[in-house]
């Protein structure tokens, strides 16, 4: 028995992975534990395109995990040696990797779904709440040293409760959103998407539109789970901010390019909708300056899945990624 473990251990230590980043350290433990060499970028900060192309060019690495701020394109894949075998994406999002380039080159690349779901639905209807209610800005008149007691009509916000929410996009975190604001706020749920979503109508009675401009016209709330792909690019413009309610929330925890920046900034400021919840950036790590001089718009630097516990998880998935394909298994996160 010892030696057939003696055995896998030999095969593995030649194999060696790359982690561009430092993520919760469970990812290195397991596949350390499996006998793999782990390499961790000692950057603590996203590389440059040559500092990521130097590092991968380094060793012969077997497999790569990377993570959404890494820009993974067809000249990245083209530098990486043929012996990588799998690029697994620390993020559920996948848009940062050219995926047919990486499939070109033989590789597998796969991402981090389903664990970090409840985690971003929670973080929406965080953001959703503190819009609402206006809790960034009176935490802001508190540290001002501006509260000077109770006011009638100081930092009135809006109800949730029995209104409607628009999904622009109904998959898992679509989904998991609507569960959460239906039961718990009795708002009614409507969605447009590419396709249906039998189980969200059946548990949450939503409805189904054809368009997203539909959607836009209907919804109190709209909250935009669409991923970024080039059809999406500014889905959310100044045509379609024209349609919203005046008193409409949007809030948006997928990709910042879903939605045009500067339309949104003019579309707060002149009070075409009431207000806006962004987790994400169209050009993040930057936030268009606007939008800054804003009161009705709460911004959070890309935190919808930073909990300790959904981290953890997504850590031990992209870990249990590589080590399927390494072992000449398929990948249990794919992506096609
Ligand atoms: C993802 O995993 O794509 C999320 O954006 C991380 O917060």
């Amino acid at each position: 028995m010892e030696e057939g473990f003696l055995w896998y251990d030999n095969i593995n230590m030649s194999k060696q992975i790359f982690i561009t980043r430092r993520i919760p350290a469970h990812a290195e433990k397991i596949l350390r534990d499996a006998g793999y060499e782990v390499a961790v970028s000692a950057k603590d900060g996203v590389l440059t395109r040559d500092e990521l192309k130097a590092a991968l060019a380094s060793i012969q690495y077997d497999a790569v995990i990377s993570l959404l701020t890494d820009v993974i394109d067809a000249d990245v894949i083209s530098s990486m040696p043929s012996s990588v075998k799998i690029i697994a994406n620390y993020a559920v999002g996948f848009n940062n990797i050219d995926i047919p380039a990486a499939h070109a080159r033989g590789m597998v690349v796969t991402n981090t779904p389903d664990v970090l779901t409840a985690t971003v639905a929670e973080h929406t209807v965080a953001l959703l709440l503190t819009v609402a209610s206006r809790i960034a800005e009176g935490d802001r008149l508190i540290r001002e040293g501006k509260f000077v007691g109770w006011e009638p009509m100081l930092l009135l916000g809006t109800d949730i409760k029995g209104k409607t929410l628009g999904l622009i996009g109904a998959g898992r975190i679509g989904s998991e959103v609507a569960g959460i604001l239906h039961k718990g706020f009795g708002m009614d749920v409507i969605y447009s998407d590419v396709k249906k979503n039998e189980g969200l109508e059946a548990v949450c009675d939503a409805k189904f539109f054809s368009t997203h401009e539909e959607v836009l016209k209907e919804a109190d709330v709209v909250s935009i789970h669409v991923p970024l792909l080039p059809a999406t690019r500014h889905l959310i413009n100044a045509d379609r901010l024209a349609l919203m309610k005046k008193n409409a929330i949007l809030i948006n925890t997928s990709r910042g390019p879903v939605v045009d920046e500067l339309a949104l900034a003019d579309a707060l400021k002149e009070g075409t909708i009431r207000g806006a919840g962004l987790d994400v950036f169209e050009f993040e790590p930057k936030v268009t300056p606007e939008l800054l001089t804003l009161k009705n718009v709460v911004v959070n630097p890309h935190l919808a899945s930073a909990t300790e516990e959904t981290r953890s998880k997504m850590a031990e998935l992209a870990a249990t990624n590589v080590i399927e394909v390494l072992a000449g298994r398929t990948a249990p996160n794919a992506l096609p």
